[in-house]
């Protein structure tokens, strides 16, 4: 027998279902922590929740603690990719990182050393320094670059980043350091590694909310253009490249056991956000700050399984 494909859900009832996974939100608040090696994050109220979601053509439909902004964390690695996508050839990128999932924690720093300086991929704590080694020797100001791309592909000019992160993940370096400064042992770090980490502590201290996190992401539901003023940002191929990328390494070591639960690309960060791209159809946002061991939010992860589920659709 032939399945007849599902109805996708109309305004109203994707609607409720944000509400209904906003008030059941609550139910996973006793499990997990927030981030608390970077003690600004561990300030943040841990019992919140928000989602958003941007439709492929633009419209954003959201629910809960949508508009909170929170730090985005590892989910700036994705922007910082773009960039780097955008600006540098393929054989610029892809000889200095690899695009395997690590199968380790975001910081580790064991494969660095046994695979000669060459981080598995750009999501990994390694990887996302080598893309701000690439931004910082290729740019004038990649602060600014990144931060005015950002704001471009969420339509929301005022974005920014939040100095106090950035600093304390400054003071709390050491990890970060330690894997840039292994990677210029290699010869594979070619900008001094103190504004290597200024820059990558500055992309993970962007502060937004669930809703214009959304929105920066919906071109990777869009075939590569921005919906939100109708510019590509990607060519087809890339907007393919980057989501198989987030499949396989977004979440860590976690990667396989959220593509067996949600199967939808994503990227998480220690702020609690997760991103996931329903492709051709809308980019989600989800955040909620308590963590799993692996650094990816609890009430987030159940959230987007809640909303795959009820969305009638079989992503894969
Ligand atoms: O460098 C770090 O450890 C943090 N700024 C980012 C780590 C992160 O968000 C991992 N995501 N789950």
């Amino acid at each position: 027998m032939i399945d007849t494909p599902a109805t996708p859900l109309n305004q109203e009832e994707l609607q409720a279902l944000l509400e209904q996974l906003a008030k059941e939100a609550p139910r996973c608040f006793g499990e997990g922590r927030v981030a608390s090696y970077i003690p600004a994050l561990a300030e943040v109220e841990p019992d919140q929740f928000g989602i958003a979601v941007c439709h492929a053509d633009g419209r954003v439909q959201c629910a809960g603690a949508a508009s909170t902004p929170f730090s985005i964390q590892s989910i700036s690695k994705v922007h910082a990719l773009v960039l780097a996508m955008q600006r540098l050839t393929p054989e610029e990128i892809w000889s200095r990182v690899g695009r395997e999932p690590s199968g380790q924690a975001f910081n580790s720093i064991v494969q660095l050393e046994v695979e000669n300086g060459i981080p598995r991929n750009p999501f990994i704590n390694a990887g996302a320094l080598m893309v701000s080694d690439m931004l910082t020797s290729r740019l004038v100001m990649p602060q600014h670059t990144l931060r005015e791309q950002v704001r471009r592909l969420a339509a929301t000019p005022t974005i920014d980043f939040d100095e106090r992160v950035a600093r304390s993940e400054m003071d709390h370096k050491a990890r970060n350091a330690a894997l840039a400064y292994l990677m210029q042992a290699y010869g594979n770090i070619h900008s001094d590694v103190e504004l290597v980490l200024d820059t990558y502590f500055h992309y993970c201290a962007l502060a937004m909310n669930c809703v214009e996190l959304a929105k920066s992401f919906a071109f990777l539901a869009n075939r590569g253009v921005n919906p939100n003023d109708g510019t590509r940002v990607f060519s087809e191929i890339h907007t393919r490249q980057m989501n198989a990328l987030l499949l396989t390494c977004g979440l860590y070591d976690a990667a396989g056991d959220f593509a067996w639960r949600v199967g939808l690309p994503g990227k998480s960060g220690v702020g609690g956000g997760i991103v996931a791209i329903l492709p051709r159809r809308m980019s989600i946002c989800v955040w909620s700050p308590r963590l799993d061991s692996y650094g990816n939010s609890i009430a987030g992860r159940h959230a987007l399984e809640g909303l795959v589920s009820g969305l009638r659709f079989t992503p894969m």
